[in-house]
């Protein structure tokens, strides 16, 4: 018999919202987590039996997958803290290394050439995977976008351990979306803000599967 891993997503902001709101439509259960409890537990009552609230280092303990739904600056600290909890689990990360720039809009806040996740895989513990994910649209978007008919929308994600990949496309297909693998970590520059990839980046929109391959 086959379980079906168990999802934390941590960080109840723009983005850990849609990902709760998106996995509680399928019916998918997982644990919400944020440093406000309150604010976890009120949440938690819209998305219905799906959601059970935990705090952040039981949502840890409890998981298999967890979705690191925080800032970017903020990751390498909690997977620091919680590096013996995450052994052996599977961290996804949709982070995008930027900052408000002073136009008005935001500027890239690590190396021209660097990724967010390959910056955050070098902090993880033991036989632990970070998998690139859930970053490549805006928080309208992945919230919007989700369950779009006839055709669903695209998820691009970036793993090394292709081993998980059934796993992950199985939490992207749980969430409305469909998943596309672009390859190794080496390649989630293309699907962090300003890559070719993202919405925010020269692909520009939200695009279906058919549009994606001709992209690809
Ligand atoms: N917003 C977007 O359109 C978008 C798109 C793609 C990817 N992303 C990425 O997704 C991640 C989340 O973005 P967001 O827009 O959802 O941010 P957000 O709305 O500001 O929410 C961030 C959440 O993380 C929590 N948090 C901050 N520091 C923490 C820490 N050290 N430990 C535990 N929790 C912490 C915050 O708690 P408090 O409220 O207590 O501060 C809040 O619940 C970021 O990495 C971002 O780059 C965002």
């Amino acid at each position: 018999m086959t379980t079906t891993p168990k999802v934390a997503v941590i960080g109840l902001g723009n983005i850990g919202q849609a990902v709760a709101a998106n996995l509680s439509k399928s019916n998918r259960s997982f644990i919400a987590a944020d440093r406000n409890a309150e604010k976890a537990k009120s949440l938690s009552s819209q998305w219905g039996e799906s959601a059970q609230t935990e705090d952040i280092p039981s949502a840890v303990k409890n998981a298999d997958i967890v979705v690191l739904a925080i800032p970017f600056g903020a990751i390498t600290g909690f997977i620091k803290e919680f590096k013996a909890d995450l052994e052996g689990k599977i961290i996804v990360d949709p982070s995008n290394p930027i900052a408000p720039d002073e136009k008005g809009g935001f500027k890239k806040i690590i190396g021209e050439k660097e990724s967010a996740g390959e910056i955050n895989a070098d902090s993880l513990p033991k036989n632990a995977h970070l998998v690139k994910a859930f970053g490549t649209l805006g928080a309208a978007s992945l919230a919007g976008a989700a369950y779009q008919t006839p055709e669903k929308a695209v998820l691009f994600y970036a793993n090394d351990d292709e081993e998980t990949n059934g796993t992950i496309e199985q939490l992207i297909t749980d969430s409305g979306f469909d998943p596309i693998r672009i390859g190794g970590l080496d390649q989630a520059i293309r699907i962090e803000v300003f890559g070719d990839l993202h919405e925010y980046g020269a692909l520009g929109k939200v695009v279906t599967k058919t549009e994606a391959i001709a992209k690809l």
